[in-house]
C-alpha cells in the first residue's frame, strides 16, 4: 500500500509540473509565414475529412471521452459532499469507488486530448485555447491523483484537516474540470460560442 500511495503522489506531482511546464514554456505558434494567412500541411486523407494514421484515428476518440471524468468529478463532489462534509458514512464508503472511477476515466481522455492536439489547426487562437485547455486537465489531473493519494494513505482516518485537505483538492479539480471543458469546447465551435 505504502508503495502504491508514493506511486500515486509521485504522479500527482508529476502531472502538476506537466501542468505548470505546458502553460509556461508553450513555444510561440506564430511563425513569419502566418502574416500572409494561414497555411498549414495537410495530407489527401486530411483533405477528405478521414484520419491519417492510428493515432489521429485514436485522437477523434476525445469528444467521445471528454464527457466521462466531468460526470465522474461532478458525481464525486456531490457524493463527498454528503459523506465528507454531511459525514454520512454509506456515501463515504461509494465516495472511494466514483474517485478510482474518476482517475480511470482521466487517463483515455488525457492520452486521447495529446493524439487530437497534434491535429488541430496551428493558428493562433486554435493554439492559444489548446495550450490552456491541455494545462488545466492535467492540473486537474494532479489534484485528482493528489486526493487519491491522500484517501488511500489515510484509509478509513479522513478526519480534520486531512478531510479538509481532501475536500479543498476535489473542489478545486471539479472547478477546474468545468473551466477546461470550457475552453475544449471554444476549439470546436469557437472562442464566442458561450457568452463569456
Ligand atoms: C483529461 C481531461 C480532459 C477533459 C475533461 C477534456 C475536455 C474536453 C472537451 C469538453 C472538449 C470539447 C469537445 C466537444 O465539445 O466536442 C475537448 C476538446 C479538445 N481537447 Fe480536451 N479534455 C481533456 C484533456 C485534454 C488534453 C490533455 C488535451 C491535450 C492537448 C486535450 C485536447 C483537446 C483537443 C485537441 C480538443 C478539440 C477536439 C476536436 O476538435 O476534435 N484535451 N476536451
Amino acid at each position: 500500500m505504502r508503495r502504491l500511495v508514493i506511486l500515486v503522489v509521485f504522479a500527482a506531482v508529476a502531472t502538476t509540473a506537466l501542468a505548470l511546464a505546458s502553460a509556461m514554456a508553450a513555444p510561440d505558434p506564430a511563425p513569419a509565414v502566418e502574416q500572409i494567412g494561414d497555411v498549414q500541411t495537410v495530407t489527401p486523407s486530411e483533405v477528405e475529412g478521414k484520419p491519417n494514421d492510428v493515432g489521429d484515428l485514436v485522437g477523434r476518440l476525445h469528444p467521445a471521452l471528454v464527457h466521462f471524468p466531468i460526470a465522474w468529478l461532478v458525481g464525486l463532489a456531490i457524493i463527498d459532499f454528503f459523506g465528507l462534509v454531511r459525514r454520512r458514512e454509506e456515501w463515504q464508503r461509494a465516495g472511494i469507488f466514483v474517485l478510482a472511477g474518476t482517475v480511470l476515466s482521466l487517463l483515455p481522455t488525457a492520452a486521447t486530448g495529446l493524439l487530437r492536439a497534434a491535429h488541430m489547426p496551428s493558428d493562433a487562437a486554435t493554439h492559444a485555447l489548446l495550450v490552456t485547455h491541455r494545462a488545466l486537465n492535467f492540473a486537474v489531473a494532479g489534484l485528482v491523483l493528489a486526493a487519491f493519494a491522500l484517501r488511500l494513505w489515510r484509509r478509513n482516518s479522513l478526519a480534520g484537516r486531512w478531510r479538509i485537505s481532501y475536500l479543498v483538492l476535489l473542489f478545486a479539480a471539479t472547478g477546474l474540470v468545468l473551466v477546461a471543458a470550457d475552453f475544449g469546447g471554444r476549439m470546436v465551435y469557437g472562442p464566442d460560442y458561450l457568452p463569456w
